[in-house]
């Protein structure tokens, strides 16, 4: 069967649905290859170790096919050049790294990005840290992270391109683009790897590692959502979660890598684990020992393994108990060998830095500082504080953000030069439109820091300033893999800080740079604006005096909803209605709640008592230096048959006196469902960039493949019925039509 199915590829290409097209030129090589192979050879390509010290011999017998975090390029061409020219196959070795967001060009951490809306501007970014990465040797990254994640306690947040199927979608594709270039065989292209798969960011509790429970209609529907996108957009890897999904760890999940990713998505490349996730399953009690952790995740479509060794331990004893076969040992190591030729291995498996551009370089730096720019989110603008005159005669810099060139870069910066880090002290220094005093006050040491003894200080420099600029947040240790926290307020004695400072009744900028929705309800009071920046990377610096000083319009908006406290968490724009929607009419808050009150069916709807319903900010939301008016909504139709397109627009007109940018959003509620339906779903966005008084008109199109999702059958499909659509700024505003699609 094996050989005939060869034989039809040799003769009829077969087409990958999404995917690149399988060649069969070289399925022929892999299938020859494949032939030669020892099963210790098979093995070894499917075996990943970490560096490449000590693993010289290893590569030259053959039983290592990937080394990760190795990024010295003479160590990485001399392993190659052992591997194809002192190995027995001539196979060459895959290198993977985590290029999160950029290597050593420093972008915003991934959340930041996805701030900025900005597909185009996010592939130019993995582009550039893809470069940098395979001038060094680095072929393969551990990106995109396109985990879903509504819980700000999780701390890798911070790496998810937020809560949105959708947005997360459409920037995760834009990221395998941007890493993959349009050819893998480019000789700065890196296989991508789309991760975790999957359910990763509905850990329990935001815990990480924790227990995911996710029916099978919300895993389709949205946890799989950019997985799918990357699938269809030949994403070259795919890497396991360390979770288990309804007591199955994604390890040993063959409902993921088998049904959905091959059955139904035809994935052609392969599926590494994550970091030990195979022997974890004996801690998940999902697996007796190493041997049958590897039994279960060979069996369940699992390929290469990261950092331990079952597979070389054990495979050999599982085939001949009959535990695993030899099919799905070759098919693990034809999906390997397919990826590595497509990179071009085989004829290019060596790197010459001297045949790439400078990293760091002035055009990487200027991408860097632009996504920096369009990573902020404006909170909250009272009075207008910003953008601050550039005749201001001085100011105040206060706080631990505001000039460490290590915190701001944010978690998975593994190979960043932290002096080529640009800080807002430094680029106020810099900035030559302003010559207001600088009155700097580090104040705390770190975010989490508890010493009071310079707030005189920092005060002192309040009162005799014109403005106050307050670089707060988290130090990027307290956000990334295994940082979760129950509270997520501002770490240390910042809240005290900032009460202090609000003492002198000088205007105050707050700037947040974390890896996470910080909770400030205790301040927000406090202080005159906010910038969210997240960690904003190498060019936060520049990027936030621009826009500190008007050079350039906030445009950023929140790919994640902000919330009030930690309590009302898991919370996100997405919701279910419920059966009690909440009603601010009949909402009764806490403290209003009269002594003594019987208990009463009235004003029984889903709230809190003491927080309300709403977030602080919605999903989506982000102020500008102007006003945007929307106007002329428009369908193309109000009934619509399910073959038919549906097509919404609106106009929007900038009524203020500077140029910005207003990212409109699309959103839709299916009324009535087979299953219940969200109030809120994101169908489409645009940029718009409008001088004063310009208007544009932004046309949407809508069609059924828009409008379906999996019903209790677990089908998918679009339902006749009626439906909200709104035209808007955000999740929560904008001009509503309504329109119905009729057999
Ligand atoms: C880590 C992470 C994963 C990363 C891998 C290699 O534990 O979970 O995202 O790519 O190990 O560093």
């Amino acid at each position: 069967m094996h050989k005939f199915i060869l034989l039809l590829l040799s003769v009829f290409p077969l087409v990958v649905f999404g995917g690149p097209l399988m060649n069969p030129q070289t399925e022929g090589k892999i299938a020859r290859l494949i032939q030669q192979m020892t099963l210790e050879e098979k093995i070894g390509q499917m075996t990943q170790r970490n560096g490449a010290d000590g693993h010289e011999d290893q590569i030259r017998d053959g039983l290592i096919g990937s080394i990760l975090n190795e990024i010295d390029t003479d160590k990485l061409n001399n392993i190659q050049r052992i591997a194809m020219k002192e190995s027995r196959m001539g196979i060459p070795l895959i290198i993977g790294r985590d290029v999160i967001h950029g290597f050593r060009t420093v972008f915003p951490i991934p959340l930041g990005l996805a701030a900025s809306w900005n597909p185009e501007l996010i592939k130019q970014g993995t582009r550039i840290a893809a470069i940098e990465a395979a001038s060094v040797g680095v072929r393969w990254t551990f990106a995109p992270m396109m985990d879903i994640c509504r819980d700000p306690r999780w701390g890798r947040i911070a790496e998810t391109l937020g809560e949105d199927q959708y947005l997360a979608s459409v920037l995760a594709v834009a990221m395998v683009e941007g890493f993959q270039s349009d050819d893998l065989s480019n000789k700065d292209a890196l296989a991508a790897c789309a991760k975790h798969f999957a359910g990763y960011g509905a850990a329990e509790g935001g815990r990480d590692y924790n227990t995911t429970s996710i029916p099978e209609q919300l895993m389709r529907d949205v946890y799989l959502k950019p997985f799918k996108a990357c699938t269809d957009a030949g994403v070259a890897t795919f890497m396991v979660a360390f979770n288990e999904i309804n007591g199955v760890p994604a390890s040993g999940n063959s409902f993921l890598l088998k049904q959905i990713l091959r059955d139904e998505w035809n994935f052609d490349g392969f599926v590494v684990s994550d970091w030990a996730s195979i022997t974890q399953m004996i801690n998940h009690g999902y697996c007796r020992d190493d041997k049958h952790a590897a039994e279960r995740s060979l069996n369940a479509g699992l390929e290469m393994e990261m950092a331990t060794s079952t597979f070389i331990d054990h495979i050999k004893n599982l085939l001949d108990e009959q535990k695993i076969t030899m099919q799905t040992i070759d098919d693990a190591v034809r999906n390997i060998l397919r990826i590595k030729f497509r990179l071009g291995l085989f004829e290019n498996p060596y790197t010459d830095p001297a045949d790439f551009p400078e990293l760091v370089n002035a055009e990487h730096l200027a991408a860097a500082k632009e996504s920096a720019i369009q990573s902020v989110v404006m909170l909250k603008n009272d009075n207008q504080v910003l953008p601050l005159s550039k005749e201001i005669k001085s100011i105040a810099v206060i706080g631990p953000m505001a000039d460490d060139q290590f915190e701001q870069l944010g978690t998975w910066t593994y190979d960043k030069n932290i002096e080529d880090t640009q800080t807002p002290l430094m680029a106020l220094k810099k900035f030559d439109k302003s010559s207001a005093k600088i009155n700097y006050v580090q104040t705390l040491e770190y975010s989490r820091a508890k010493d009071k003894k310079d707030f005189q200080k920092a005060v002192e420099a309040a009162e005799k300033s014109d403005a106050v600029l307050m670089f707060m947040g988290e130090e990027s240790i307290l956000s990334g893999e295994a940082h979760c926290r129950a509270n997520i307020d501002l770490p240390g004695i910042q809240e005290d800080l900032i009460h202090e400072i609000s003492k002198t009744g000088k205007p105050i900028v707050l700037v947040i740079m974390a890896g996470r929705p910080i909770t400030i309800g205790n301040i927000i009071d406090k202080v005159d604006a906010i910038l969210f920046s997240l960690h904003p990377g190498t060019m936060g610096g520049p990027a936030l005096v621009d826009l500190i000083f008007g050079e350039v319009s906030p445009s950023g908006k929140l790919p994640v909803t902000y919330p009030k406290v930690v309590g009302q968490i898991p919370l996100y724009y997405n919701y279910k209605n419920t059966g009690r929607p909440f009603d601010p009419k009949t909402y009764v808050p806490m403290d209003s709640i009269p002594v003594r009150a019987w208990q009463t069916s009235l004003g029984n709807e889903t709230h809190y008592i003491d927080a309300g319903h709403k977030p602080l900010y919605p999903f989506g939301y982000g102020l500008s230096y102007t006003t945007f008016e929307y106007s002329d909504l428009k369908l193309s139709s109000n009934k619509i048959k399910l073959v038919e397109k549906l097509q919404v627009s609106a106009k929007i007109t900038n009524t203020g006196e500077v140029a910005a940018t207003e990212i409109v959003q699309l959103y839709i509620r299916d009324l009535v469902g087979d299953i219940t339906r969200p109030v809120r779903e994101l169908k489409g966005f645009e940029r718009l960039q409008l001088n004063p008084g310009e208007s544009k008109t932004v046309t949407f199109e809508l069609c059924k493949d828009d409008l379906d999702f999996h019903n209790q059958k677990m089908q998918l499909v679009t339902e006749p019925g009626k439906f909200h659509v709104w035209i808007g700024p955000s999740s929560t505003e904008g001009l509503q039509g309504e329109f119905e699609i009729v057999q």
